[in-house]
């Protein structure tokens, strides 16, 4: 037997007892005659002691000892003189009777302690090493933890979890699909599913009327913090169901895995925001609740002073920055650099201080004392706020004022990462204009069903159709988002021609589900939720590659496996393909 206990199990309770514990060495201290080891798996820490009682080869095996050897320990379990609070194992240690050295080790490239001195690249090519430290070990406990309530609640609301395939057509959600290529169709590729999306209605016209799936998707799309080539959602879907049910239990899903998982009580319903409220309150379809800092909407009032800038400008927006009228000019100078920044991309920031004596604004060539008090007064800053005020078309301006405006909320710290702040965005655009192609696209995905009441307006006004379809949103992180669907294929065809599909090309892409649809397709809607986000959010963390076990790199890689790889030119000749040299 290797071991008796774990490294993080044995307390006073113990004591006396003879024990064999198995582990890594995260640290050896040699103090004269006594050597002290402190052993770890994944369960904890605890120390072990030689001393001159020990044999003469317990004594020499432990001086050999290296960090991250892996050893095995046997021994009686003794009350520590000096005990460490720190750790749950502190109160006792083990008197080292037997020591072997399971394997050695070769001094690994960075410390595996919690705060390690190994950088971003390195800890990812050694990415087995870093698994071993201690926050990464507890965000992939709690990401285990969050499957194992999303299952025992879904599962406890009668939801089946069936598989669906990953070699399948192109899915489309709107990224760029992941192709493999199909040895036994030469010249013919199969896509990795962007979601199930497809597949989990065909199961809804199957009879399954409440589907999940904790399922890896694939998009290729541009990499940020939040987003991972291959990535996991939690995907459901269920039959007979309004928006309202879908709403309902989901945020009771929600609430489940707050409370369970991390003990925090949600006694309220989650706000529900049109998604207009949210693009004019806070400039994004995700907003962060945690703290006010709304935009206020000044262009009506700033127009015909000369002031070309507001002038000439579609929208006109001012958040209220409390307490900061006393920014230094260096201070200002770094935030209208911040808003200028090309991902940013506002032309320049106007500002006006509120202060005791009076305001100082950078207009005040342009508007009157009486006049910027008037905005002042409009937008609610009182004594020793700073109005900040951005201008120029109305989505980029949106767009730069959310930007800044979350900013300003990390600077005040209004955004502390242990508070939630959910709710639902509803009523979206079902159609989004894109000026590039000239069309239109789906907002969600085309299989989203309009408001019955705007239906009349999907030939003569299709940007004023409004979705059944909602987002999950909590601290500025869309976690979930999903919509009513079109069971109706009339509908389908419809919104098939809307999004510029010829009746062929929809038959050739969607025929599969079309037909479907004339078998006795239910009224059914569902919902995703990111998982590896929903992760981020609990565990605090900006990045969801800190939940992932063996994440992509920025660029797309995987630099400890080395992938992606140039294949042997034999596969290429199996498949078909051909490289074209650009
Ligand atoms: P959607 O495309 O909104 O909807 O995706 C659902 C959720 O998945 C997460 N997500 C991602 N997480 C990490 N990396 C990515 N690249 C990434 N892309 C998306 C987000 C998002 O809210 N089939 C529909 C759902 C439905 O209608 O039921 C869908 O996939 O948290």
């Amino acid at each position: 037997m290797y071991r008796t206990h774990t490294c993080g199990e044995l307390r006073l309770q113990n004591l006396a007892e003879e024990v064999t514990l198995a582990g890594w060495v995260q640290r050896v201290r040699n103090l004269g005659g006594m050597t002290f080891i402190d052993l770890r798996d994944r369960y904890g820490i605890t120390q072990l002691v030689v001393d001159d009682s020990c044999s003469d080869q317990v004594k020499e095996i432990a001086s050999q000892l290296g960090r991250e050897y892996v050893i095995q320990a046997s021994g009686k379990v003794l009350e520590r003189s000096s005990k460490n609070s720190k750790i749950p194992t502190g109160d006792i240690e083990i008197a080292v009777s037997t020591l072997r050295i399971l394997n050695a080790a070769e001094t690994p490239p960075f410390t595996i302690e919690d705060n390690t001195d190994g950088g971003d690249d390195l800890r990812m090519r050694y990415r087995y090493l870093d698994l071993r430290r201690g926050p990464l070990k507890n965000a992939l406990m709690l990401r285990h933890r969050m499957a194992q309530v999303t299952r025992n609640f879904l599962s406890g609301e009668n939801f089946m979890e069936i598989e669906t395939p990953y070699m399948i057509n192109s899915t489309p959600e709107g990224a760029r699909d992941f192709l493999v290529p199909s040895r036994l169709n030469p010249g013919k590729f199969y896509a990795l599913p962007q979601s199930p999306q497809t597949f989990k209605q065909l199961l809804m016209v199957a009879g399954y009327d409440r589907y999940f799936q904790i399922v890896r998707c694939f998009r290729d799309e541009d990499l940020r913090a939040d987003r991972q080539p291959e990535f996991t959602q939690i995907d459901c879907e269920m039959s007979f169901v309004e928006q309202e049910d879908v709403l309902n239990i989901f945020e009771r899903f929600a609430k489940t895995l707050f409370k369970e998982v991390l003990g925090v009580e949600i006694d309220y319903s989650f706000p529900r925001m049109s998604w207009h409220e949210a693009m004019a309150k806070y400039g994004s379809d995700k907003p962060d609740i945690r703290f006010g800092m709304e935009f206020n909407d000044i262009t009506a009032d700033v127009k015909g002073k000369d002031f070309v800038v507001f002038d000439s400008a579609e929208y006109v927006g001012a958040i209220v920055a409390e307490g900061c009228a006393s920014y230094t000019r260096k201070q200002i100078d770094q935030l209208t650099d911040f808003v200028k920044r090309p991902q940013v991309g506002a032309k320049g920031l106007v500002w006006i201080r509120v202060e005791e004596s009076g305001v100082k604004s950078s207009i005040d060539k342009f508007y009157t004392s009486e006049e910027l008090q008037a905005l002042v007064a409009k937008c609610g800053a009182k004594v020793g706020d700073l109005v900040l005020i951005l201008a120029g078309d109305r989505k980029h301006t949106l767009s730069a004022l959310n930007v800044l405006r979350l900013e300003m909320g990390d600077r005040l710290g209004l955004r502390d990462p242990k508070k939630f702040a959910p709710l639902w965005v509803v009523d979206f655009p079902l159609l989004e204009w894109d000026d590039e192609t000239q069309r239109f696209y789906a907002m969600h995905h085309p299989f989203t069903s309009p408001k019955p009441e705007d239906v009349e307006w999907m030939e003569s006004d299709p940007g004023r159709v409004r979705a059944n379809a909602y987002d999950f949103v909590c601290n500025g992180v869309e976690v979930g988002g999903g919509s009513v669907r079109i069971f109706d294929s009339e509908l389908q065809q419809k919104m098939f021609r809307l999004l510029g599909f010829t009746p062929e090309q929809a038959e050739a892409q969607f025929g599969f589900l079309m037909n479907a649809f004339k078998f006795g397709a239910p009224p059914h809607a569902g919902i995703a939720f990111g998982f590896d986000r929903f992760c981020s959010l609990f565990g605090g963390s900006e990045s969801i590659r800190d939940y992932i076990a063996f994440p992509k790199n920025n660029q797309g890689r995987d630099v400890m496996v080395d992938s992606p790889t140039a294949i042997d030119p034999a596969q290429l000749v199996d498949l078909k393909i051909k490289l074209v040299e650009e």
